[in-house]
């Protein structure tokens, strides 16, 4: 690959302060917007003063339900439809839930009439627990329930027999740069700077929600400050800022804080999982049966199907899944980096881990044992897959063969020593994309596609691979994103962009080079006249004969001569049916080994090493990937240890501060040793796999087997805090 050790091209932008997110763009006449929210989580608004709000220094509007223009709802999209739109009648449906949005010259200006706006509430009982019976029940959401084989027979067949009820918490999203929008109107049009993860998404969002045509919606994100999923969708305040400006006719800018960043964009949902597995005593898997309930929105929706890793991660011939979903009073929940995998996955490999116990067995050995060796689901072979590669090369790595399985039997002084392991099969897809590619008379190539970069290093490796494609000096080429004005692309997320925005890149710079090369073949003029198929090839930004490189010519050459200012073409990715593949199109896969210490007196869990073996098919640029690790375990050992999203009895989230919701620091997290195995997947023109997410899963559930190891303390409840230890 093409600059593989290339580092971050948009960095001299971010280090210089000459990166625009959203929050740096001011627009002539801008004014400023401040929600506020409810203080109840269910009920009835039944009084509404704005009179001291509306008449406070510097406000131009207050809108609440009673002024607020009907907006129709969003589209559906494949990651579901947006949130409800806010501010339609009285109903309170979550505590922090919009009730009114406050428009004035300054920011400080809106948030302090904000504080002047007085609302009355009938309050109503909340529902606000997974377990609650009350909560109403949705029933397989997604219809990914899955059945195969007779798993009661295989239960029936099983030696050992291990079963537990785990569960995980709330956490939080906490992208570094809180979300916000800029928005301003020109008559229909509407332009929109947001922290979006999928600029076409909300586009398409704000042009049904404002009945206004798409073609005039133009969502600019070439900059976000993180994302993990918070930005996958259109919450409430993107079109309470769009429709704050049509109001008062002005550009508006809305910028959530951090404590409203805990109830607005989004968060991972907690779930309560029962699992069962069953092995014959030489460790091969009879039966498996998961099933989870998670929490929701009362009136939203969340792709969240957390059972269903434990259909594709083991070749066991009776598996059922169930998912379940509670609608609860709470701020609706929404993908949070490795949403589903990152709950199920806990619950999965901590109980193989306690199945490997009962029957005597090392828990590498009980894993290999049942190792997919094709997709379990569908029975086809898989794209790529070398977890059998992240086991081994893992195992040497962090010496697992020094473990002595005992619990309890490794001191490192006073704290015990746990050694633990957990493995991730990690779901693969594709979704659609479409890019541009030109190169003008300069030679240089300027390549666009309406994807983010949401830190995870999109500009660097589309650079890469265009590059590459276009044998062209990666200094020599731009690659632009983040405008919905440019080719559509997917989502940053679910770990499918490189995927899809390869291939489409890949398409685009195939697409331009055979452009060139229809302008020379029929050209006397050319020194590449008559040159067929397979004859010519790119580099050093020339096009020239396989056989004799030195005969061939520069792109800007053949425009001069064709009187061309710039060749362009486009390409796409259509996803691939995996019927016409003939193989299931693999995700990443991956193998985590960590150290843990526990202090036994005081209860303190440290994690001292981590050894991440990740197959992530083939690796475009090894720095920005193995970022994407080492963040993905930052992640992992904040579920772990520390991340727990706490909601009081009155459904007022309690600890919305980075004083109280604790997230990894650097003090929590070891040196972690990223390692890259397996090759190129065949489902993919570039042979990538997404990494965005792999990274996370699995940590969770090896620092809990570790802690078993460590204590002989089985903890099934996420996090594992101090009072859970001791
Ligand atoms: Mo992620 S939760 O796919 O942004």
């Amino acid at each position: 690959m093409v600059g593989e050790g290339l580092v971050r091209v948009e960095a001299p932008l971010k280090v210089t302060g000459r990166a625009r997110y959203f929050n740096d763009v001011d627009v002539p006449g801008m004014v400023h917007a401040v929600v506020v929210r409810s203080t109840v989580a269910a009920g009835r608004v039944t009084r509404l003063d704005t009179a001291r709000a509306g008449a406070a220094s510097g406000v131009l509007a207050v809108l609440t339900h009673r002024n607020m223009p009907r907006l129709a709802a969003g589209p559906m999209t494949i990651i579901g439809a947006s949130p409800p739109v806010p501010l339609r009648d009285d109903r309170v449906l979550y505590h922090g839930q919009p009730v009114a949005v406050v428009v004035a010259a300054s920011a400080e200006e809106a948030r302090y009439a904000a504080s002047l706006v007085e609302v009355g509430y009938a309050p109503a009982e909340p529902v606000l627990h997974v377990d609650d019976p009350r909560a109403e029940l949705i029933d397989d959401p997604w219809g990914l329930d899955h059945v195969r084989g007779d798993v009661e027979a295989g239960f029936a067949a099983a030696d050992v027999v291990v079963e537990g009820r785990f569960t995980t918490a709330d956490n939080t999203n906490n992208p570094l740069g809180p979300m916000g929008t800029v928005a301003y109107w020109n008559g229909e049009a509407l332009t929109v700077h947001d922290a979006t993860q999928w600029p076409h998404n909300v586009r398409s969002t704000l042009a049904a929600v404002f009945g206004v045509p798409e073609a005039g919606v133009r969502v600019l994100a070439p900059f976000v400050g993180g994302g993990f999923g918070a930005g996958l969708r259109v919450w409430p305040h993107v079109l309470l800022a769009a429709a704050a400006a049509r109001e008062v006719g002005l550009p508006v800018k809305l910028v959530l804080s951090r404590p409203e960043m805990f109830s607005s964009v989004g968060h991972r949902p907690d779930s309560v999982q029962w699992i069962r597995i069953g092995a014959r005593g030489d460790g091969v898997l009879t039966a498996i049966s998961h099933e989870s309930v998670s929490s929701l929105g009362m009136e939203d929706e969340d792709f969240e199907p957390v059972s269903r890793c434990s259909a594709g991660a083991y070749a066991c011939g009776s598996v059922r899944t169930r998912d379940r979903q509670a609608r609860l009073h709470i701020p609706g929940p929404g993908s949070m980096r490795a949403p589903a995998e990152a709950q199920g996955n806990w619950a999965l490999e901590s109980a193989i881990d306690e199945l490997a116990y009962g029957l005597g067995m090392d828990p590498l050995e009980v894993r290999l044992r049942n190792l997919a060796e094709v997709d379990p689901v569908s029975g086809m072979p898989w794209s790529s897959n070398a977890l059998r590669e992240c086991y081994a090369e893992g195992a040497r790595r962090f010496g697992w063969a020094r473990r002595s399985p005992e619990p309890g039997s490794m001191r490192d002084g006073r704290r015990f020593v746990g050694y633990g392991l957990a493995a991730v099969s990690y779901p693969g897809y594709q979704v659609a994309c479409q890019a541009r590619a030109s190169v003008g008379r300069d030679g240089s190539a300027f390549v666009r596609s309406a994807a983010t970069d949401i830190g995870t290093g999109t500009y660097t490796v589309m650079t890469q691979l265009a590059a590459g494609l276009l044998g062209l000096d990666p200094g020599r080429v731009r690659f632009d994103l983040g405008d919905s004005d440019m080719p559509y692309a997917p989502q940053a997320g679910g770990s499918g962009l490189t995927g899809a925005l390869g291939n489409a890149v890949h398409s685009a710079c195939l697409r331009l080079v055979q452009e060139f090369c229809d302008l020379v073949r029929d050209d006397p003029a050319s020194p590449l006249c008559g040159a067929g198929p397979g004859e010519v090839a790119v580099g050093g930004g020339r096009i020239h004969l396989v056989a004799d490189p030195s005969r061939g010519e520069a792109f800007g050459e053949i425009l001069v001569r064709h009187d061309l200012v710039e060749l362009a073409a486009d390409g796409r990715s259509v996803p691939p049916d995996s019927g016409e593949l003939g193989m299931a199109c693999a995700g990443a896969f991956g193998a985590k080994f960590v150290e843990v210490r526990v202090d036994p007196e005081l209860g303190l869990l440290r994690v001292v090493r981590v050894v991440s073996v990740i197959d992530g098919g083939r690796i475009l640029n090894a720095e920005t990937a193995a970022s994407q690790i080492v963040g993905g375990t930052v992640g992992g050992i904040g579920q772990a240890m520390l991340e727990e999203t706490v909601t009081d009895p009155t459904g007022r989230i309690a600890n919305a501060t980075f004083g109280d919701y604790l997230i990894a620091v650097n003090a929590d997290v070891p040196d972690v040793d990223v390692v890259f195995v397996g090759g190129p997947d065949r489902a993919t023109a570039t042979g990538t796999k997404g990494v965005g997410e792999v990274g996370l899963v699995g940590i969770a559930a090896a620092v809990g087997n570790a802690v078993f190891h460590a204590t002989g303390r089985r903890i099934r409840d996420l996090p594992i805090t101090i009072d859970r230890l001791l």
